[in-house]
C-alpha cells in the first residue's frame, strides 16, 4: 500500500515518518520547496522530540520522500492523507483555503487515474465539510463519483506537540468516519497494519461525527485545563490551600481522571484556542450558543495576566524592574509559540514599563520573529536570572526544574520568584525568598 500525506506540518509528516518507519511507502508533498529541501536532507524544520531519527532512517531506507509534485504523489500512490492546516479567521471559523486547494488539485488527477482511490481528510474541519465541500469538490475536479471511482474518509489525529512521534505509535482510540463501507474497511486495514497487535479501539462512524468527535476532544481537554485554573484561582484566596493537591485528589476519582487538570498560565498553542473557536462559531451558525465553551476562553484570555498580577504582588510596581521570563513555547518539548502565552505576559509587563529579558532552551528564534527586539534574549539561564528583580516561570522545561532557592538567591538581584506553571516545591521556596505560585494559597 503507497501512502502520500498532503501537508508536512508537525501532523503530517509525524505521521508520513511514523508510517514509514513501519514498512510503508510514504510520499510527503507540501508547496514549500524550501520544507521539501530541508526534509529530503534528513532534517525536520521544527523541534519534535524523536522524529529526527526517524525521519533519517526512512529516507535511508528509501521508503519516505518529500516532493513538491502533487501529480506524481496521487498518481503513485493509493491512499492520500489531508494533513493542511486549518487557522482561524477573523470571525473564529475555520478557514478551509488549504483543504480546498489540496482538494481541487487532487480531484484533477484522480480524473486522469485508473482504479479507485482513498482520501482521508486528517485536517480538523468543521462537521459536514468532508461530505460537504470535499466531496462535492472532488467529484467535481475528477468526474468521478464518491463511493464508487474513489473513498472518503475523516480520520482525526490526536498527537500533542511534543509527544507526537508518541501519540501516533500508541493512540488511545482510532476514528474512522466513512463515506461507505468499502473506505473504512480499507483504512482500518491500513491501521491493523501499522499497529498489529497493539491496535487500539477503532471506532468506525459517520463523517461528521468523526469531524465533531475531534472538536469535543480539544474542547474537554480544554474545559479540564480551565476548570483547574479556575479552582486554582479560587484556592490562590484561600490560606493554606494548594490546587496542586487538589488536583491530585479529585483526579484520583476515575470518572474525573488525573490527566489535563495541571493549573497554570492558561493553554495556548495551534489547537485549542483555534478548536474551541472554530466550534463556537459553528455552533453560532447552527442557532446554539455554546455557553461551556465561551466560559473555557474567557476563563484563558485572562489566565496569563494572574504571571503579571503575581509579580507585582511580589515586588511592587513593575516599572524600570528587571524580570525574567523563564520560558517561551506554548509548552515545553516544542519550539512553538503560536498562540503561546509568554507572549502575552511579555507584552504585558513591557506596558507596566518592565525591562524584559526572555529564554527558552528552545523557542527563541520563533519568539525573536514575533516580539522583534523589544525584549533582551538571554543566552541561557542564569544569563536570564543574573541581575534581575523577579523570574517568572511560564513554561515548565525541565531545564528550570533543576532551578533551587539559592540558585535564584545567587543570580538574582532581588530574588523573588512567580511558579506559573506549579514546578518547585513551595515548601522549598517560602521562607527563602519571595515566593507565588498559580493556585498557592497565602500561607497561615
Ligand atoms: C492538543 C491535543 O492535546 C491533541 O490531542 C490534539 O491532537 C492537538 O491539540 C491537535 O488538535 O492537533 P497540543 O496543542 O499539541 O495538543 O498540546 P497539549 O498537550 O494538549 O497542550 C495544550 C495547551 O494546554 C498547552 O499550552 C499546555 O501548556 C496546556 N495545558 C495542558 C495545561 O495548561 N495544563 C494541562 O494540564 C495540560
Amino acid at each position: 500500500m503507497k501512502i502520500s500525506i498532503f501537508g508536512l506540518g508537525y501532523v503530517g509528516l509525524t505521521f508520513g515518518v511514523c508510517l514509514a518507519s513501519r514498512g510503508f511507502e510514504v510520499i510527503g508533498v507540501d508547496v514549500d520547496i524550501d520544507k521539501v529541501n530541508i526534509i529530503n536532507r534528513g532534517e525536520v524544520p521544527f523541534y519534535e522530540p524523536g522524529l529526527g531519527e526517524l525521519l533519517q532512517g526512512t529516507l535511508d531506507k528509501g521508503l519516505f520522500y518529500a516532493t513538491t509534485d502533487v501529480h506524481d504523489a496521487v498518481l503513485d500512490s493509493d491512499i492520500i492523507f489531508i494533513c493542511v492546516g486549518t487557522p482561524s479567521l477573523p470571525d473564529g471559523s475555520a478557514d478551509l483555503r488549504y483543504v480546498e486547494s489540496v482538494v481541487k488539485s487532487v480531484g484533477r488527477i484522480l480524473g486522469e487515474k485508473k482504479g479507485w482511490h482513498l482520501i482521508v481528510v486528517r485536517s480538523t474541519v468543521p462537521p459536514g465539510t468532508t461530505g460537504g465541500l470535499v466531496k462535492r469538490l472532488l467529484e467535481k475536479e475528477s468526474r468521478k463519483r464518491a463511493g464508487e471511482g474513489f473513498g472518503l474518509c475523516m480520520n482525526p489525529e490526536f498527537t500533542k506537540e511534543g509527544s507526537a512521534v508518541e501519540d501516533t505509535f500508541s493512540p488511545d482510540r482510532i476514528v474512522i468516519g466513512e463515506f461507505d463501507e468499502r473506505s473504512g474497511a480499507f483504512l482500518e486495514n491500513l491501521y491493523r497494519e501499522f499497529h498489529g497487535t497493539n491496535t487500539p479501539p477503532i471506532i468506525r462512524t459517520s463523517l461528521s461525527n468523526a469531524e465533531l468527535i475531534k472538536y469535543a476532544s480539544n474542547a474537554f481537554l480544554a474545559m479540564k485545563v480551565s476548570f483547574i485554573n479556575e479552582i486554582a484561582n479560587i484556592a490562590q484566596r484561600v490560606p493554606d490551600a494548594d490546587v496542586e493537591t487538589i488536583a491530585r485528589a479529585i483526579g484520583l476519582d476515575k470518572r474525573i481522571g488525573p490527566l489535563f487538570l495541571r493549573a497554570g498560565l492558561g493553554f495556548g498553542g495551534s489547537c485549542f484556542p483555534k478548536d474551541l473557536r472554530a466550534l463556537i462559531r459553528f455552533s453560532e451558525g447552527m442557532q446554539y450558543k455554546p455557553r461551556i465553551l465561551k466560559a473555557v476562553i474567557e476563563v484563558n484570555e485572562s489566565q496569563p495576566y494572574k504571571a503579571v498580577e503575581l509579580a507585582r504582588s511580589l515586588i511592587g510596581q513593575l516599572r524600570g524592574k528587571r524580570v525574567a521570563v523563564l520560558g517561551l513555547a506554548f509548552k515545553p518539548n516544542t519550539d512553538d509559540v503560536r498562540e503561546a502565552v509568554s507572549l502575552k505576559i511579555v507584552k504585558a509587563l513591557l506596558n507596566d514599563g518592565a525591562h524584559v529579558v526572555v529564554y527558552d532552551p528552545k523557542a527563541m528564534p520563533n519568539t525573536r520573529k514575533v516580539l522583534g527586539d523589544v525584549v533582551e534574549y538571554a543566552g541561557n539561564v542564569e544569563e536570564c536570572l543574573k541581575g534581575a528583580d523577579c523570574a517568572i516561570v511560564v513554561t515548565e522545561w525541565d531545564e528550570f526544574k533543576k532551578l533551587s532557592p539559592e540558585d535564584f538567591l545567587r543570580l538574582m538581584h532581588t530574588p523573588a520568584v512567580v511558579d506559573g506553571r506549579r514546578i518547585y516545591d513551595p515548601k522549598e521556596f517560602r521562607g527563602k525568598l519571595p515566593f507565588a505560585a498559580i493556585g498557592l494559597g497565602p500561607a497561615e
